[in-house]
């Protein structure tokens, strides 16, 4: 592919807005590596989970399992509820969003203003990662409900198909120069759908895959973690796009590594990334001076900062938790300064 894909100038709908998100070079090693960050928060709703909702509702109905009036129920962390709630409305569907208060308040707000209904599987004040109850909740609403189409986000492939197209726009707006794609792995639709679809044009692309520290998809041990709307908690189902045979390496980031990182770009640059795109972006950019020269590394980044104020921009909601830690911060701020300078 020689030409950079783009969308028609005028369009009438919000989801006509999906994709053709910006790449940004945050660095460049002496030796011609760099690093390139897609953009994902240039999505409409913030995020690329809007890729995927749409393509679990036309697939839904497609395959006849979602008729005109009908509703949509999903388990959200937020992000792919913001995505359902734009679809939903566009489509004249109701939606019904179960979540916890895991979540980013900024995120369930949000989907509550696009129309959402909002089902609370923990009291508020229980902060919890409660994903497994929530999809337990979800399919049981669904099965209760008349017309009611559970989208089912771990285990759907329309999820991971959903990611297809951010493959064809690397494929264009690179011509095909790509030797590896990083990125945040939760129901793995994302890292996978896209991968998955960039080998087969740049079959020699490496796949590496980061969760947090504490999430069990690469291995134990299992506690708590903080990056919100990735890995897969102790109890919840390793999601079926999470697909072994494409990945090349599986690594963890700690939360204060991933937030210290969203910090510090926001800081040094003025780039607002989220938590989990903050521990994909660590995991690069302390790969880069060992690259081989001229490496192109693409790093998905999931999420803008906006909906992260409360948390991860938050120096007391940081402390609390002991998650602030300077001494980190000002590592990547220098390795940053570093890499920046060529
Ligand atoms: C902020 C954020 N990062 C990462 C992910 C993980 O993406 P995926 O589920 O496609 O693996 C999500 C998914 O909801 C998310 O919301």
């Amino acid at each position: 592919m020689d030409k950079a894909l783009t969308r028609p100038a005028v369009v009438s709908r919000v989801s006509d807005l999906i994709g053709y998100t910006p790449l940004f070079e945050l660095c460049r090693t002496a030796t011609g590596s760099r690093l390139l960050l897609k953009l994902e928060q240039f999505n409409p709703t913030g995020t690329a989970k809007i890729r995927m909702a749409r393509q679990m509702v036309l697939d839904a109905e497609e395959r006849g399992l979602l008729r005109p009036g009908g509703r949509i129920v999903e388990s959200t962390s937020g992000n792919t509820g913001l995505g359902l709630a734009v679809v939903a409305a566009e489509r004249g569907y109701t939606f019904t969003a179960v979540v916890d208060h895991h979540a980013a308040a900024d995120k369930l707000r949000g989907m509550k203003a696009l129309g959402a209904e909002l089902v609370y599987i923990a009291d508020e004040g229980d902060q919890e990662l409660a994903t497994a109850a929530r999809e337990e909740f979800a399919e049981k609403l669904a099965a209760e409900s008349d017309n009611a189409y559970f989208t089912e986000q771990h285990n759907n492939p329309a999820n991971g198909d959903g990611y297809r197209p951010v493959a064809h726009e690397l494929d264009a707006a690179l011509d095909g120069r790509i030797d590896i794609l990083i990125g945040a792995v939760g129901t793995g639709g994302g890292l996978f759908g896209c991968g998955g679809e960039l080998r087969k044009s740049v079959p020699g692309v490496r796949i590496v895959g980061v969760e947090p520290k504490g999430s069990i998809a690469f291995g134990p041990p299992a506690h708590d973690y903080y990056q919100s709307g990735t890995g897969t908690p102790e109890g919840a189902t390793i999601g079926a796009m999470v697909d072994y045979d494409l990945l090349d390496e599986g690594v963890k980031v700690g939360d204060v590594e991933a937030f210290a990182t969203a910090r510090a770009l926001a800081r040094r640059l003025g780039l607002l990334i989220g938590g989990s795109a903050g521990g994909v972006v660590y995991e690069a950019l302390t790969r880069m001076s060992a690259l081989p020269p001229g490496t192109t590394m693409v790093a998905l980044v999931n999420d803008g900062g906006e909906k992260y104020m409360d948390t991860v921009f938050n120096d007391d909601w940081m402390t609390a938790r002991s998650l602030l830690d300077p001494d980190v911060e000002r590592e990547v701020e220098g390795l940053l300064t570093k890499l920046r300078e060529n």
